[in-house]
């Protein structure tokens, strides 16, 4: 992103441009930005093997399945849709992994048939699986009482969490493997999201470390996902150098004293996709009251909706005239709710009916968690590379 001429610019295009062209509310996503957060992360831990999954959850468009095949990533999954959407994007069924809680007789089915490897979540999947003697390589999810996050909502460990299977209950997983002749070849932990705290996720790591002495067919650690980025001005991204060094050499440790080197494998979504979207919305309307200026736009929290239900902070920006003498405004979305704010007493310069805005940061578990609510069609979503954009999703339409 660049501002030129008091303009916001994608690549090489003025938002007001793309938004002209494709209307909004509008998806940009940006493949350079997606590109370099590959390479950062990947580059970062210098240890091999190890693999990148992609948690497609963030974003499952599939023409950035494709991208991250192409870049030399495996593929994260938690439903059938998404193994669908892989398979269809070229993955192989042995780059895809798969972890879900309450599993259905049905997904186990269908996992076992493509041959995709799941990080099972409860000693239940665990029998059920074993019981299908159709795939005798297992890895459990387990949840070591340690979770982080900004929100309640995106913690996934702790013994208020309902993921993973519990340290007091490794005896009786071990026993059920062994029951339906299992080999468990992995252990996956996956502590929270947006976590910008690296050393608390290699405390993590060290925890998880130390439990995986006590399974001696292991192929492979898997880390989770979680990578933070830096929402609000003041955050500092996630110090990935350091994290990486550091894991590389706590690795190396384990993997001499376990005997053998195993495979590292990391389940990254947001730190990806996240900094490479922004969702453009058009002003339609300015309201003051005697307590606030609303700016109303075209699009709400059924399009993105982690300020409502994470009171998420996205940066917005005037597309239309980046700078000028700031006021508080406030910016709602056009769905019948109050909660439906994009931004809460926040200074924007002028803003004018008509004007473009760009909501930043939102290519991680945007479109991904939109909706049809307040039955409204969702965006289309437009990849843009350099001087190169593409429409990769229509517009929904009202048929
Ligand atoms: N692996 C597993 C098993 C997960 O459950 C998740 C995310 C990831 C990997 C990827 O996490 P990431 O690297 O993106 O942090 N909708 C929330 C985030 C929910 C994350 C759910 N699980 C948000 O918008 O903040």
């Amino acid at each position: 992103m660049e501002i030129r001429g008091n303009k916001l610019y994608i690549g090489a295009f003025a938002a007001e441009r793309l938004a002209r062209r494709y209307g909004t509310p509008l998806y940009v996503y940006d493949a350079e930005t997606i590109r370099r957060q590959y390479q950062k992360l990947t580059a970062s831990v210098p240890y091999s093997p190890v693999g990148y999954f992609y948690a497609c959850k963030a974003n499952t468009n599939p023409v950035l399945l494709e991208m991250f095949r192409r870049l030399g990533a495996g593929l994260e999954t938690v439903s059938r849709g998404e193994v669908l959407a892989g398979l269809r994007a070229g993955f192989r069924p042995d780059q895809i992994l798969f972890t879900c809680s309450n599993m259905t007789e049905a997904e186990l089915d269908f996992l076992i048939a493509q041959g995709i490897c799941a990080n099972l979540d409860s000693l239940s999947q665990l029998q059920r699986w074993g019981l299908r003697k159709g795939a005798p390589h297992v890895s459990l999810r387990v949840n070591l009482g340690i979770g982080l996050g900004p929100h309640r909502h995106v913690v996934t460990g702790g013994g208020d969490s309902k993921f993973g299977i519990h340290a007091g209950q490794f005896d009786q997983a071990r026993a059920i493997a062994a029951r339906h002749g299992l080999r468990i070849v992995g252990l996956q932990q996956h502590i929270g999201s947006n976590i910008l705290d690296h050393r608390g996720m290699l405390r993590a790591v060290e925890a998880l470390l130390r439990v995986a002495r006590q399974f001696p067919n292991l192929e492979f650690v898997d880390f989770g996902g979680g990578f933070g980025v830096p929402y609000r001005p003041e955050e500092r991204p996630f110090a990935v150098r350091q994290w990486g060094r550091s894991m590389a050499r706590m690795f190396r440790a384990f993997c001499a004293a376990y005997g053998r080197p195993l495979r590292m494998v990391f389940e990254p979504g947001r730190y990806l996709v996240a900094e490479a979207g922004i969702l453009l919305v058009t002003v339609t309307d300015i309201k003051t009251t005697p307590e606030r200026t609303f700016v109303g736009v075209d699009s709400g929290f059924n399009h993105l909706a982690r300020p409502a239900l994470y009171g998420a902070y996205h940066m917005v920006v005037n597309a239309s005239r980046v700078h000028g003498r700031t006021a508080r405004v406030t910016v709602a979305g056009n769905i019948c709710e109050s909660g439906d704010l994009f931004a809460a007493n926040r200074p924007l310069p002028p803003t004018r009916v008509g004007d473009v805005l760009a909501i930043l940061n939102a290519g991680a578990y945007g479109f991904s968690m939109s909706s049809n609510y307040n039955s409204r069609p969702r965006p289309a979503e437009v990849l843009v590379s350099r001087n190169r954009a593409r429409l990769i999703r229509e517009r929904e339409a009202w048929e």
